[in-house]
């Protein structure tokens, strides 16, 4: 059974990363009025890269306070965290050091060491900040995903081995058909396990994977986190076209 859907048009790619940083603007600014933290996982790529820029530029806008965030990766590839290719240090660049966001609220993949041990470590560290669900898997408030063209999300791959996509792990080792390929992802478990599950599926060559993803026979990776999950939100430029 597909979980709930939610389609949001973005008009073009630059629109649509704005949409996503008022609606996730809106978040923070209540979890801060609440003063509750939340805990947030980052994907990277083009995307993201777009959705970063644009939140640095509302957040100083609308003064929005990221004192009560933490942020952790739902992925990182096995470089070190200055390296071009690395998730975090896009995130750092564009959104990290432009907010100001303290030290101790960003807990990174260590993309530096044994992928094995990095795993390990990230989710100690998860488990130490946040609540366990019943299920015993920690709760993140919010899962940001980028759309690959071949569907994956995260770094979870199409065929991949059954033991990844059933893993009752947090984060795991992978290697994986998109440069580079040594990687550590956040599991289907994991990911299903958030409240809440924000996909950015923008940029060119995603129309074939979303609608792959969103029909009932659907094999790709984002088809199969919507299964487990009983509501996920896409944004798309899919619609507008
Ligand atoms: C990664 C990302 C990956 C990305 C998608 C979309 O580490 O590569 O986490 O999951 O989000 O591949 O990337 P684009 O937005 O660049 O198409």
């Amino acid at each position: 059974m597909h979980s709930k859907v939610e389609l949001i048009d973005g008009l073009d790619d630059g629109i649509l990363a704005r949409r996503v940083a008022v609606d996730w603007l809106d978040e923070i600014e209540k979890a801060d009025h609440n003063s509750i933290e939340y805990r947030v996982a980052l994907s990277g790529g083009r995307s993201a890269e777009r959705f970063f820029s644009a939140v640095s530029e509302l957040a100083r806008l609308r003064s929005v306070s990221f004192d009560k965030v933490r942020f952790f990766w739902s992925d990182e590839r096995c470089v070190p965290p200055t390296d071009a290719e690395s998730n975090f240090a896009l995130a750092n660049r564009l959104l990290l050091q432009p907010l100001g966001i303290r030290a101790d609220h960003i807990h990174r993949l260590k993309g530096e060491i044994d992928p094995c041990e990095a795993a390990e470590q990230a989710e100690v560290e998860l488990r130490r900040i946040s609540p366990s669900r019943s299920v015993g898997l920690p709760l993140l408030d919010l899962v940001f995903l980028g759309l690959g063209e071949d569907g994956h999300i995260a770094s979870l791959f199409p065929q991949a081995q059954r033991e990844v996509v059933e893993s009752r792990a947090f984060f795991l080792p992978i290697v994986g058909p998109k440069p580079p390929p040594n990687r550590i992802t956040m599991t289907y478990a994991a990911i299903a396990a958030a409240s809440r599950v924000w996909v950015l599926a923008s940029g060119v060559g995603k129309d074939e994977a979303l609608t792959a993803s969103l029909s009932s026979e659907t094999r790709t990776p984002l088809g199969h986190l919507l299964r487990l999950r009983s509501s996920t939100r896409i944004y798309t430029t899919w619609t507008s076209r």
